[in-house]
């Protein structure tokens, strides 16, 4: 059987990133699959700083995000990380089984330490070790994550691979689900299967559906189209978040970076500001990259930004009311979370026990 996991950090509101990367497929498949776990990973967004009472805040509102955008706790287990202490535990023990020189070696780690001037704490170089035991903990299978997450899942199968090795076949390989892009993969509307993937670790999010073949395996920054949109990004106009209030959005897009040409196309290896706007504005009105790009025929790029940004203002409007309303009723978002980390405790407590036995601690 499947079992699907993810998380997001609470370290603020979810933006176009990873809206696109990561939730919009989330609430896809927790309408396919039946065993479908999402948490909010508040053990991992303590890597860097973080002020109490706004982490608190934050977490609260990461679950208002998550369920505004139509996360069902029926359907899927919304969940606290640090309410599971399963988690930690599995984490120690994975530690012990990955050598430094691994650690050291993922981009995210040599990004951000050159950022904190070599100075990151340990839990920032073992974060992803926490992450494959979150993962683990469940028996996982698959793991819908946008693009900057592969290498991560790659150190997740060689930590499941290795400690079936040592102990005996235990946990599932799991793969990542990226919504991809047919430019990359595919050929005409035929969609690859698995095996065809240049990675057989990854898996298309979906075999069905044409208006997926944006390539929003990665939405770029506004302000710098070979960067990542990143929650973390000191420019203000690089981020969109779901919250934004229609001024913002299209202030932000007026000020997207494009070129010197000015007709609309989708060419992402050499018109990377362009093609992100077409890729955002495809993913959001739910339509091929073609269609969007056959639509903007004769129009400029500076009216069409205004077009991506109307399309984004309509996308989050009813997302952005839901927010509000929920916001406003914290006895349930915390219900919300206490419920769903009690069924996650429930699911992790046998596995991490089943763990603890093929060590030796039992
Ligand atoms: P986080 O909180 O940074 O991001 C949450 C999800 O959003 C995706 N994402 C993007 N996708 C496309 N374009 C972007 N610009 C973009 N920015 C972010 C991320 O790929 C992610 O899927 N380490 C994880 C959290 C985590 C996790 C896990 C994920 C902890 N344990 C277990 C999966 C399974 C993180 O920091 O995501």
């Amino acid at each position: 059987v499947k079992r699907i996991f993810s998380g997001i950090q609470p370290t603020g509101i979810p933006h176009l990133g990873n809206y696109l990367g990561a939730i919009e497929s989330w609430v896809r498949l927790q309408d396919e699959h039946d065993s479908v776990l999402y948490s909010i990973v508040d053990l991992h967004s303590i890597t860097v700083p973080q002020d109490p009472t706004i982490l608190r805040q934050s977490i609260l509102d990461m679950t208002a995000a998550l369920l505004a955008c139509g996360i069902n706790p029926e359907k899927s287990i919304l969940f606290q990380q640090s309410q599971v202490s399963e988690h930690t535990q599995l984490s120690w023990i994975l530690t012990c089984m990955v050598r430094l020189p691994r650690l050291q070696h993922l981009h995210q780690w040599k990004a951000k330490t050159a950022k904190e001037k070599h100075n990151g704490t340990v839990g920032l170089l073992t974060y992803p070790v926490l992450q494959a035991a979150d993962i683990l903990l469940y028996k996982s299978t698959h793991v819908p994550v946008g693009e900057d997450q592969v290498q991560h899942m790659e150190l997740v199968q060689d930590l499941a691979q290795s400690f079936n090795k040592k102990y005996g076949e235990f946990f599932p390989v799991p793969k990542s689900i990226l919504r991809f892009s047919r430019q990359e993969y595919c050929s005409g509307l035929s969609f690859p299967s698995p095996g065809d993937l240049p990675n057989p670790g990854i898996e298309p999010v979906s075999l069905a559906s044409p208006t997926l073949a944006a390539s929003m395996k990665k939405v770029k920054s506004l302000r710098d189209p070979s960067a990542k949109m990143s929650k973390s990004d000191p420019d203000k106009l690089a981020t969109v978040r779901i919250t934004d209030s229609p001024e913002e959005i299209v202030q932000k897009f007026r000020k997207a970076m494009t070129d010197f040409t000015s007709e609309v196309t989708y060419e992402p290896a050499s018109r990377g500001g362009v093609s992100n706007l077409v890729a955002i504005h495809a993913a959001v009105a739910g339509l091929p990259v073609e269609e969007v790009v056959r639509r903007s025929a004769g129009m400029d790029t500076a009216r069409y930004k205004l077009v991506v940004a109307d399309a984004v203002i309509e996308k989050f409007a009813p997302i952005k009311s839901e927010i509000e309303k929920l916001k406003m009723n914290k006895d349930h978002l915390e219900k919300v979370l206490q419920v769903g980390s009690a069924r996650a405790k429930e699911l992790a407590y046998p596995v991490c026990q089943e763990v603890k036995k093929l060590v030796g601690f039992l």
